[in-house]
């Protein structure tokens, strides 16, 4: 077994990690939100106000810090007014987006909020900037966060809820180069300094206002925008990034079917993610030394299963759905100088998702333990780690009008961070991507005197294998026997897996 030297430096403490990388996003689109988390307050299913006490739990369980809602493009055709009040009474919309099917607002902004209360996680709303107006998002944050006797204040207790909920984080609308209103970033840049101005702070609560970023390598639109919006507009900037294995939308591929090539190209294109980050913070940098940015739409992207709806995107979850997740968010707590937050798309029954349902079945993926596995890195702080690089060499095509070229080029096989968190123990998460080989780490631990080393493992001999309501627990995390000498680490990485260490 091939041998790699590794160190965690606790004296070396890079940036904190904060709790939000591990965030979420729910849409309404397709069964993530009805008949994912929510199935209405007189569903057989058990459920508080209408959402499923089993994804409740789940939620809790990974220590969710935040959801993102409403969408997604559905976010910029969003009324929020349709949603509250009395439900037979609200009004019921055709959900373009997503499958045109009858959108009936049963799920509004009260019921969000208070589900977010029941997780304990950090709202995160995308405002309507598309098709919305000025007065209409200024209006919601009132209604959501005003205390005092105000129209919407009022509207907000005939409602139900006396006081108003805390709001941190806004976005002003969603991908509005594209679905957002096909803007040019110039005119999204404008258009977000006029609609903020109007997002006001009310009774002691603090937004934490968000211009809507680039997609994927759109580096114009990050210069055009950093250029405009400056930081006393916008705390942070978005970044849209799905990790497809061609690469291109028009030709994504089988969640479950897929060559080893196909797979080699999903973990290629996952670590795109790294210099994604650092190219726009880059472009950032030269405009702000504060502001900070959110991949708040990240995750793999497949063809839908068969005989499902085109328009709901659901896609099962296998061990490379694991794999992607260990890396991206490795490369997000080595980027949390820059990363503040970071959203995967989405938590129920949509894209890479963490939950699946099926009436009342209820499954976590190979993903949802990833998220388990990691929670320790929230709010600790990254510390210096290395290993030994490990690479195999795959062939990328690329891709440019009329041009083609086929390159060998070498693949990173191990990802890897460490942090230390406030209770004074060590994560550490390492994940090897490779289909034939397993490596023994070899780690130095410096500055940090362990006692007790605790691993757990995610791995599966498959990489196509998945969790589904036959087989819920088919993947799950296991305990991983690791050997702790003094200041030295000795674990095995086996092929195909991601190893979680805590030394305390
Ligand atoms: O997550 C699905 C969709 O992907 C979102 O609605 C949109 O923002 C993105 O294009």
């Amino acid at each position: 077994m091939k041998k790699l030297r590794a160190a965690v430096n606790a004296l070396d403490r890079k940036s904190h990690i904060n709790r939000e990388i591990y965030g979420h996003f729910s849409e309404h689109l397709g069964r993530c939100i009805y008949n994912g988390i929510f199935v209405g307050e007189n569903s057989s299913i058990p459920n508080t106000d209408g959402v499923r006490n089993d994804v409740i739990e789940a939620f809790k369980e990974i220590q969710m810090p935040v959801l993102r809602w409403p969408g997604g493009c559905f976010a910029d055709e969003y009324h929020w007014r349709d949603g509250i009040g009395e439900k037979s009474t609200r009004k019921k919309m055709v959900n373009t987006h997503w499958g045109g099917v009858t959108e009936d607002n049963s799920f509004g902004t009260n019921e969000f909020f208070n589900m977010c209360e029941k997780i304990g996680c950090e709202p995160y709303l995308a405002g309507n900037l598309g098709s919305g107006t000025v007065e209409e998002l200024a209006d919601w944050i009132e209604y959501i966060t005003f205390d005092g006797v105000s129209p919407m204040a009022d509207l907000r207790r005939k409602n139900g809820r006396e006081k108003p909920w805390k709001l941190k984080y806004l976005g002003i609308g969603n991908e509005n180069w594209g679905c957002g209103g096909n803007m040019r970033p110039e005119a999204y840049a404008d258009m977000y300094r006029r609609y903020q101005t109007y997002c006001r702070n009310f009774s002691g609560n603090e937004l934490y206002k968000i211009a809507g970023g680039p997609n994927v390598d759109d580096y114009n639109w990050t210069e055009k925008l950093m250029q405009i919006i400056k930081d006393d507009h916008a705390k942070a900037i978005s970044l849209h990034y799905y990790t497809i294995p061609s690469g291109d939308f028009a030709n994504k591929g089988s969640a479950t079917k897929f060559t080893d090539d196909e797979y080699y190209r999903t973990i290629h294109n996952a670590l795109f993610t790294d210099q994604l980050i650092e190219r726009h913070s880059a472009i950032m940098k030269q405009y702000s030394d504060n502001m900070k940015l959110i991949v708040d739409e990240w995750g793999c992207w497949f063809d839908v299963e068969e005989g499902t709806n085109p328009g709901f995107l659901f896609q099962q979850n296998t061990m490379r759905d694991a794999l992607v997740a260990a890396i991206s968010l490795n490369i997000f707590n080595n980027r949390s100088d820059i990363v503040c937050m970071a959203n995967l798309a989405q938590a129920v029954n949509v894209l890479q998702a963490l939950l699946l349902t099926e009436g009342e079945k209820l499954v976590k993926t190979p993903t949802y333990h990833i998220f388990d596995m990691y929670k320790t890195h929230q709010d600790s702080e990254l510390l210096y780690s290395y290993v030994d690089s490990a690479e195999k060499t795959i062939r990328n095509t690329i891709k440019k009008n009329d041009f083609e070229k086929i390159e060998e080029i070498p693949l990173p096989l191990v990802s890897h961070s460490a942090s230390l968190n406030k209770n004074g123990s060590i994560t550490m998460t390492y994940s090897n991507a490779s289909l034939d080989e397993d490596f023994e780490i070899d780690c130095d631990i410096v500055g940090f005197e362990a006692k007790n080393a605790n691993a757990r493992i995610l791995t599966y001999g498959d990489v196509h294998q998945f969790n589904d309501f036959d087989n819920p627990e088919r993947i799950k995390p296991a305990e991983h026997s690791v050997e702790l000498n003094g200041n030295s680490l000795k674990l095995t990485l086996p092929k195909l897996s991601v190893v979680s260490v805590i030394l305390s």
